[in-house]
């Protein structure tokens, strides 16, 4: 069932066909897009999805990351069926959930004194962190770190993933922004290589003390897979102490999925501020800010910083994360050992057939998230991954992906080849994924040498 060759996606074009005429490129999501066109799904179910043609496919995509536990995992599903039963999905006021829920999060986030849940997905707390971080320290820049992404806020997208003739120079990256961004809101954006301290020193050295928030994300799951130079998250806090600047940890992608904590517990670093969303409620929508009391008493009412949204702290998110805490908090983290295991164990068995293959290729993964790159050199910043995304070895990136499709398995177009896997994985998945892998890397073999 699952040596699809050719799969047959025709009612997948079809719908496109209708789809393109009325939403621009016939998705919702531009990173939805593909070529020759999206596929459409009606089904997910644990570690599986079913496009409209019936074809079934081992999941890496986890719906952008949120799905830790599998798609629509069933105690999840059940506790959100039985909150709908009592009290629908939404009346926008105060609930007892929410409070439970920001209790377990200072609980669990070492930075975590306050928590303010916000209704949409990761954007909104990114955003909020940079205003509230601006309005604590009265000054207006921001640095980020080029290929990263927090979001659709136009100061957090800049350089999220320049072409080679746009990017500029390493040291000092052009500031590529989305059209409609504001000359104040680039000038006010400084953009740095990640995993470079010299170079993050060098800059602070000249503009340290006009720098409101550094944010960054603490592996960066936007590149693909790339862990932060082991005394990195040490520096940033000292860096961030010297200069009065707040440290913000972008863990829209690594928080609840490799730890409760999140990454800074992992790190050993207190941030100021850190944000959460994807694998907190396991797909429903739910997001959240947490941080020192200082900074998030600015928000209203206390302080004057807006913290608004029809959706904040959805109801049903707050169930549905309420419940999935509970997984994860099971057997002292027994999901998490799994995630770690499963993901090493598909790292692993890649590795050791990229050496027996001697073939340019390199795995990077990171508890339950892998990328697969075409080189033989390590991935630690943007400059790094720009070559494999573009050119010669962007379409090879391409075809194994499409690879994987024809064998049943989803992979997202990712710019980065991110590769999520879920609790709801089995051995036989990772051995069918690492097959399917090392047959492509054995077919390819002369153009990767
Ligand atoms: C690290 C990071 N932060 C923030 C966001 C924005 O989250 P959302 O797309 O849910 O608004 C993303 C989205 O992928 C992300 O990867």
């Amino acid at each position: 069932m699952l040596d699809l060759r050719s799969p047959n996606l025709s009612r997948s074009a079809e719908l496109y066909e209708i789809a393109r005429a009325i939403s621009p490129g016939g998705v919702h999501n531009g990173g939805r897009w593909d070529t020759p066109h999206p596929l459409y799904f009606t089904r997910a179910a644990g570690a599986r999805l079913w496009d409209v043609d019936g074809n079934e496919y081992i999941d890496l995509h986890a719906g952008h990351g949120p799905a830790i536990l599998g798609y629509n995992d069933p105690e999840v599903l059940e506790a959100v069926i039985s909150a709908l039963r009592d009290h629908g999905p939404h009346f926008g006021l105060g609930y007892p959930g929410e409070i439970e829920l920001s209790r377990q999060m200072v609980e669990l986030v070492p930075c975590a004194e306050m928590v303010g849940l916000c209704g949409g997905g990761g954007s909104d707390p990114c955003y909020h962190a940079i205003r509230l971080s601006r309005t604590f320290t009265g000054r207006k820049k921001i640095i980020r770190f080029e290929g990263s992404t927090h979001g659709w806020a136009e100061p957090l997208s800049i350089s999220d993933g320049p072409s080679p003739d746009e990017a500029g120079p390493y040291e000092e990256p052009n500031r590529v922004a989305p059209p409609g961004a504001l000359p104040e809101v680039i000038a006010n954006t400084i953009v740095l290589p990640h995993n470079d301290p010299a170079v993050l020193e060098r800059r602070l050295e000249r503009e340290g003390h006009e720098v409101a928030a550094i944010i960054i994300e603490p592996v960066v799951q936007n590149l693909g897979c790339v862990p932060l130079l082991d005394g990195l998250p040490q520096l940033l806090r000292q860096f961030c102490d010297h200069y009065g600047i707040v440290l913000i940890y972008d863990e829209i992608q690594t928080g609840f999925r490799h730890d409760l904590g999140g990454m800074q517990k992992l790190h050993g670093v207190l941030p100021d501020l850190a944000t959460f969303g994807k694998a907190m409620a396991n797909g429903f929508i739910l997001s959240a800010i947490t941080g020192k009391r200082e900074i998030m008493s600015l928000f209203q009412p206390t302080g004057q910083v807006r913290l608004s949204g029809t959706f904040n702290g959805h109801v049903l998110g707050v169930d549905a994360a309420l419940k999935t805490v509970e997984i994860l908090r099971r057997g002292e983290g027994a999901t998490h050992r799994k995630l770690f295991r499963f993901g090493k164990m598909a790292t692993d068995q890649i590795d050791e057939a990229i050496a027996r293959l001697h073939v340019k290729a390199r795995v990077q993964g990171f508890g339950s998230v892998f990328a697969l790159y075409f080189t033989d050199q390590p991935v630690r910043n943007y400059r790094d991954l720009m070559p494999l995304r573009f050119g010669k070895l962007g379409a090879l990136r391409e075809r194994y992906r499409k690879y994987a499709l024809a064998h049943g398995i989803y992979m997202s177009r990712h710019p980065g080849g991110r590769c999520f896997l879920s609790a709801a994985h089995t051995e036989d998945d990772v051995a069918r994924i690492v097959d399917v892998t090392v047959r492509f890397l054995t077919e390819h073999r002369d153009e990767l040498r």
